[in-house]
């Protein structure tokens, strides 16, 4: 920030959000994965503010609890009285010099460059409002100015008349003001209105009779100052989110076979000539390399994606680190702890856990590798087990490089696979199997001359 004020920062936070229909705070309900708080609270970091103030109030202790962080103090408005009320909850906690930033827990979209700009005006002028002109500005604060278009005062819907009624200059609510004169305009709010609440926004009229000029700036896009007060709104900003997300990583040189077809819930960052097709949701931290093509409804979470590699459809994907130019999928579950090298190849039906595959290795059908050493250039046949668990405890398996396990093979952990060693089909593996040589554990095949099949009884001889 260029200015030298210091900044705090007051993220209102205590509306019940009765339209929400919901035993949870509203601030609490996830857009793209995450509270529509914390969305506030991240935006509210990135201008490296001297404090952060949460007033919450409706639903009590579970709104600080949930977003519990060393960075932010709370502070309860027991009862609901108003905007001006909120904001006053918290004015003991804020030095004189400062300035103060107003933010909303159910506004969650607003950009760091708009809220960067506000606070430069208002370190000019003292006092800087976020506005917007909306279509149909119904419901908002109108934005009343003086015939030389200075910001006279904010009247409320149900307080303005037709005339103001006309004016599509909304007040967003997120202003921006000096802490020694919004403690003093605070303290002189009266509730003579039509809701009977203590509004912030009369303070804009307070400020213009000391001869302060307020300052307006508006968002690039309207989208950023909506606020959710319905699950229909929530679901129209969580698309617009999706939109942006998409539009990022297409910039970035992702292509998407349907941007309205991508979900992004975390922080994803894609190299060049990544493709990825309709129904993926990406989750967590993601990073995904160059060329690497994502298939149809993949779920990928936490997990780095090397260079190359093709996932293919319905594959789910959690705390994995994947190697360049693998293979996985379709309809693979990598588990948290799955470290796939170069080349590796992950089938159809298999599941890793908490296993390391070397380079090149092949588990390609119908297997369960959990707690696994494996080795470069292994074969893994197909329904290919490790017994890993004992009903107690997990026990660990090593297969050395070059190993060939033959389908159908059961590692009953632990237990260590030697370098080239092979396996044969069906083999219960309940000792080290040597490097090198055939091991396999079957009972002998015997044919049974002149057997009959058991012939259905006809019904009359009953
Ligand atoms: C407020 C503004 C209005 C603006 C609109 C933008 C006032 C008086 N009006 O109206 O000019 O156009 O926002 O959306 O400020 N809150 C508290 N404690 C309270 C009251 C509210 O924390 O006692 C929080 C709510 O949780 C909500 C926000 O403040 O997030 C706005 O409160 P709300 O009562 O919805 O204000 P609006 O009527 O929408
Ligand atoms: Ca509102």
């Amino acid at each position: 920030m260029s200015t030298a004020t210091a900044l705090s920062i007051v993220i209102l936070a205590a509306g019940q959000g009765t339209r929400m229909k919901s035993k949870r705070p509203k601030v609490l309900h996830p857009l793209a994965g995450k509270p529509l708080l914390a969305h506030v609270l991240d935006t509210a970091r990135t201008l490296s503010p001297s404090r952060i103030l949460v007033v919450y109030g409706h639903g009590g202790e579970q709104v600080p609890k949930a977003l519990a962080a060393d960075d932010v103090q709370w502070v309860e408005q027991a009862e609901q009285l108003g905007t001006g009320h909120a904001v006053e909850q918290a004015m003991p906690a804020l030095p004189d010099a400062d300035l103060v930033l107003v933010l909303y827990g159910d506004v969650p979209l607003v950009r760091t460059e708009t809220l960067t700009d506000l606070v430069a005006q208002a370190a000019h002028t003292g006092f800087a409002l976020l506005t917007v002109r909306l279509n149909d500005p119904t419901g908002y604060g109108r934005i009343v100015r003086d015939e030389s278009g200075r910001v006279a005062r904010i009247v409320e819907q149900k307080d303005a008349s037709p005339e103001e009624q006309a004016i599509d200059e909304v007040n967003t609510g997120i202003l921006c003001a000096r802490a020694a004169d919004l403690r003093r305009w605070l303290g002189r709010l009266e509730n003579a209105n039509a809701q009977g609440e203590f509004y912030l926004t009369d303070t804009i009229a307070m400020a213009v009779a000391e001869g302060l000029e307020v300052a307006t700036a508006m968002p690039d896009d309207a989208c950023e100052v909506l606020g959710v007060n319905s699950r229909r709104q929530l679901a129209e900003l969580e698309r617009h989110y999706q939109r942006q997300q998409a539009a990022r990583l297409m910039d970035g040189g992702v292509t998407l076979a349907d941007p309205a077809r991508l979900d992004v819930r975390g922080e994803v960052s894609a190299d060049q000539d990544v493709f990825i097709d309709v129904n993926v949701i990406l989750e967590g931290r993601v990073k995904i390399g160059a060329d690497v093509t994502i298939g149809a409804g993949c779920v990928i979470r936490n997990a780095e994606i090397g260079p190359g590699t093709q996932i293919r459809p319905y594959s789910v994907i959690e705390d994995a680190t994947i190697g360049p130019q693998a293979q996985i999928g379709p309809f693979a579950r990598l588990r948290p702890g799955t470290d796939l090298a170069r080349d590796a190849r992950i089938g159809n039906f298999v599941e890793v856990k908490n296993s390391r595959i070397g380079e090149g290795s092949k588990v390609n059908h119908l297997s369960y590798i959990g707690d696994t050493d494996m080795g470069a250039g292994v074969n893994i046949g197909a329904g290919t087990i490790t017994c890993n668990y004992d009903g107690a405890n997990k026990h660990r398996t090593v297969i050395g490089d070059g190993a060939f396990i033959g389908s159908d093979t059961q590692l009953v952990a632990p237990v260590t696979v030697g370098a080239h060693a092979t396996l044969g089909a069906g083999t219960t593996l309940t000792n080290d199997a040597p490097p090198g040589q055939l091991t396999l554990s079957r009972a002998k095949q015997k044919s049974i001359p002149g057997w009959k099949r058991p012939q259905k009884q006809s019904k009359e001889k009953k």
